[in-house]
């Protein structure tokens, strides 16, 4: 039996154990899946406890994702991107710092929301730590554009500057936004606040896909927002699992049903 765990703090909310016990049930992987609060100061110490004991995969949450990172003794190229770590897997000694956000955004959006990315305008709402995860899986499915738009402009431009300098990259203030987009993403924290990011209903027509990341058993301010402009919405549910899936894989090989396990957790919420 091979052990694995979610770490954070707080940690009891976490849906995770759920979704990999029904993963691996599913796939007969012969696993343990745990929660693992870690002091907000003893994050290295629970890691390196928890590897002691022969663990060999964590999923990473707040508020450790950046100190992931730096203790990772090699990184994937999307978590080199993302500038944080949701995923370490432990094998031969070493420590492997993988982020598995936005490929889970990316699948969420382009297979269960049926919703194509390439050759598309996707507008992305935010510049911190939700957003940088995003963008390098994004721009590899080839959008038409991809536009960063902050309420703080400056962060906007700092998050596109670390990215190769590319025609479809683009950054826009929140007050020049005029036209409509085809996939409009908030991966800013104003849902949490129960705000909408300040921003024209201009960016959405009908055929726009507003995604927002969070989710919750009822529509979000930003999704009752665009339901209100005529977009089709969807919430950060799908983009949960599916992030959830391609950690399990990084950790299995195996690719676990999705689909499922999406429908018992939104009846649940
Ligand atoms: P996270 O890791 O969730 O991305 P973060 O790094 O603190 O958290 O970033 C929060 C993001 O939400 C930022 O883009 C922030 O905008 P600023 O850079 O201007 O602070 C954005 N944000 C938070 N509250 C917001 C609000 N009420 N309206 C619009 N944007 C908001």
């Amino acid at each position: 039996t091979d052990h694995y765990a979610v770490i954070g703090n707080p940690i009891a909310h976490s849906k995770s154990p759920d979704i990999h016990a029904r993963f691996a049930a599913q796939t007969q992987q012969d696993l343990t899946y745990d929660r693992l609060l870690a002091p907000l100061d003893g994050f290295l110490a629970s890691v390196q406890k928890f590897v002691g004991n022969g663990g060999k995969g964590l999923n990473v949450t707040v508020p450790f994702k950046l100190e992931a990172y730096a203790m990772a003794s090699r990184l994937s190229e999307r978590a080199r991107a993302a500038g944080a770590v949701n995923t370490l897997k432990f094998e031969n000694g070493e420590m492997l710092g993988d982020n598995t956000d936005g490929v889970g955004l990316v699948t969420d959006i382009v297979r269960n929301a049926g919703v194509a990315v390439a050759g598309k305008t996707v507008l992305l709402l935010g510049a911190g730590g939700a957003a940088r995860g995003v963008i390098l899986p994004l721009l590899h499915e080839k959008p038409a554009k991809l536009v960063i738009a902050n309420r703080t402009h400056a962060k906007a431009v700092d998050l596109a500057e670390r990215f190769a300098p590319q025609p479809i990259l683009e950054v826009s203030d929140f007050g020049a936004l005029d036209d409509a987009f085809d996939i409009v993403i908030n991966a800013t924290a104003a849902s949490l606040a129960s705000e909408v990011p300040p921003i024209s209903p201009r960016v959405f027509a009908k055929r726009t896909l507003a995604y927002d990341m969070m989710y919750g058993s009822a529509p979000t301010p930003f999704m009752q927002f665009a339901l209100e402009h005529g977009a089709t919405v969807r919430d950060g549910l799908g983009m949960l699992v599916e992030q959830a899936a391609e950690s399990f894989y990084v950790w299995r090989n195996v690719r676990p049903e999705t689909a499922a396990v999406f429908k018992e957790l939104r009846d649940k919420l």
